[in-house]
C-alpha cells in the first residue's frame, strides 16, 4: 500500500468532472462572476477511467464523483458505468446538489453507482433562493425522492452557517428521519471560493450538538470502523443517527486518505493546497500506466499536507483566497476541486 510521509494510506480519490454548477452557493460561489477551465483542458470519460485504473491499481478502493455539479456533464452514467468496472474500485459514489437528479437517477444506479449524497442546506424554498440563487427547490427535494426511488443509499448534506440556517437542524433532521437518509452538518469551512467566509458565521460542532440535545436529550457518540471518514456519527435517544463534519474546528487531517482530480487532470493532495500535479500532461503525452504510477507514488510518498490543521492555528482568521487570487487560477475554487 502507498502511504504518505505521515503513514495516511493513498484510499480515496475524488473526480471532479467539471468545474460548472448550475447553482451560487454563498459559502462556494458567491461571486457574480467566474474564471471557467478551458474545455479542451477537461479529460475524456476514456481518459478519466485510464487515471482511476492506475490510481485503483495503487489502492484506491473509494471513488466520488464530484462537481462543480457532477450532472451537468453529458451522459454521467457511461462514466459511472465505465468506473464501475474499474477493478480494486469497491464503492463509487457522488455528491450532487440534486437539481438533475430525479431525471438520471434510475440511469446512474443501473450503471453501477452506489450510493448518493445530496446537498440540502435548507427546507425553505424561499431561503435556498437566497442561499443559492434558484427558485428550485422542488428539484432537490425530487431528485432526493428519485434516488431514494432508484434504491441509492442516500446521504444529505448541510452546509450550517449562523444566522443563516442554523435555525433548521431539528427540521432537516426529521426530513432525513422521513426520507431514510442521513443527515451530515458541515462547519462552514474557509477555502478557496469561501470569500464571504467570517469566522462569526461558523456554527460549530460544539453548537450543533447542543442545540440538538437541548430539543432531543443526550446524544451518543456512534463509533465508526471507518477512521478516514471525515464526519463523526452520532446518534439521538430515538435511535436516529447523523453525522457532523467539523473541519473547521476538529479537522481530521491525521486520518486523511483522499486526494482530488479535478476535471482538467490536476491532482491535489489536499482541499487547501496551493498547488497539485497535472496529470493530464503525463496522460496526453503518450505516459505508460507504470510511469504514471510511478508519478502518482512518488508524490503521494511526498504527502505531508494537512491544511485544516494548520487553518485552525491562523489567528484572525479570514478566507484562504481574495477574489483575484481566485480569477488568477480556478484550481484554488472548492468548486473545482470538487468538495
Ligand atoms: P463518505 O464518507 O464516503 O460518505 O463521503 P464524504 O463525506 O467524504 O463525501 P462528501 O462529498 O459528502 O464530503 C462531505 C464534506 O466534507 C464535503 O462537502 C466537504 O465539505 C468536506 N470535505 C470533503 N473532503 C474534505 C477534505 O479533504 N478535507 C476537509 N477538511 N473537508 C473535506
Ligand atoms: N464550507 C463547507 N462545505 C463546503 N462545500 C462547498 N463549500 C463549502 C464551504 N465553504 C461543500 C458542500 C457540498 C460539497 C460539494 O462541498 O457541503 O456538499
Ligand atoms: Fe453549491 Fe456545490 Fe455548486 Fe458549490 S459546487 S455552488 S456547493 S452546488
Amino acid at each position: 500500500m502507498t502511504r504518505d510521509k505521515v503513514g495516511r494510506p493513498l484510499g480515496s480519490l475524488r473526480v471532479s468532472v467539471t468545474d460548472r454548477c448550475n447553482l451560487r452557493c454563498r459559502y462556494c460561489m458567491p461571486e457574480q462572476e467566474y474564471v471557467w477551465l478551458p474545455k479542451q483542458s477537461i479529460l475524456t470519460f476514456e481518459e478519466i477511467t485510464r487515471l482511476v485504473g492506475v490510481f485503483a491499481s495503487l489502492g484506491v478502493e473509494k471513488v466520488r464523483l464530484t462537481g462543480g455539479e457532477p450532472l451537468l456533464r453529458h451522459d454521467l452514467p457511461a462514466l459511472a458505468r465505465m468506473l464501475a468496472g474499474v477493478s480494486g474500485v469497491r464503492d463509487l459514489a457522488m455528491t450532487t446538489n440534486g437539481l438533475l437528479l430525479a431525471k438520471q437517477a434510475e440511469d446512474l444506479r443501473r450503471a453501477g453507482l452506489g450510493r448518493v449524497t445530496v446537498s440540502l442546506d435548507t427546507l425553505r424554498p424561499a431561503r435556498m433562493r437566497e442561499l443559492a440563487r434558484t427558485d428550485k427547490h422542488a428539484d432537490v427535494l425530487a431528485g432526493i425522492a428519485g434516488a431514494r426511488a432508484a434504491g441509492f443509499p442516500l446521504k444529505l448534506n448541510t452546509v450550517v452557517m449562523r444566522g443563516t440556517n442554523d435555525d433548521e437542524l431539528v427540521d432537516l433532521i426529521e426530513f432525513g428521519r422521513a426520507h431514510d437518509a442521513e443527515v451530515r452538518f458541515i462547519e462552514y469551512m474557509d477555502v478557496g471560493g469561501a470569500t464571504a467566509w467570517s469566522a462569526e458565521q461558523v456554527f460549530s460542532q460544539r453548537e450543533i450538538l447542543a442545540r440538538l440535545s437541548a430539543h432531543y436529550g443526550a446524544i451518543e457518540a456512534v463509533p465508526t470502523a471507518d477512521v478516514a471518514a471525515p464526519a463523526e456519527r452520532f446518534r439521538l435517544p430515538d435511535g436516529a443517527t447523523f453525522g457532523i463534519v467539523a473541519s473547521t474546528t476538529a479537522p481530521f487531517c491525521r486520518s486523511c486518505d483522499r486526494s482530488r482530480l479535478t476535471a482538467d487532470g490536476t491532482w491535489f493532495l489536499c482541499l487547501y493546497a496551493e498547488r497539485g500535479t497535472d496529470l493530464r500532461e503525463s496522460l496526453r503525452s503518450g505516459a505508460s500506466d507504470v510511469a504514471l504510477k510511478d508519478l502518482i507514488t512518488s508524490t503521494w510518498q511526498g504527502r505531508v499536507d494537512r491544511g485544516a490543521e494548520e487553518r485552525l492555528a491562523v489567528r484572525d482568521r479570514s478566507p484562504l483566497y481574495q477574489v483575484t487570487a481566485l480569477r488568477a487560477d480556478p484550481h484554488r475554487e472548492m468548486h473545482t476541486r470538487g468538495g
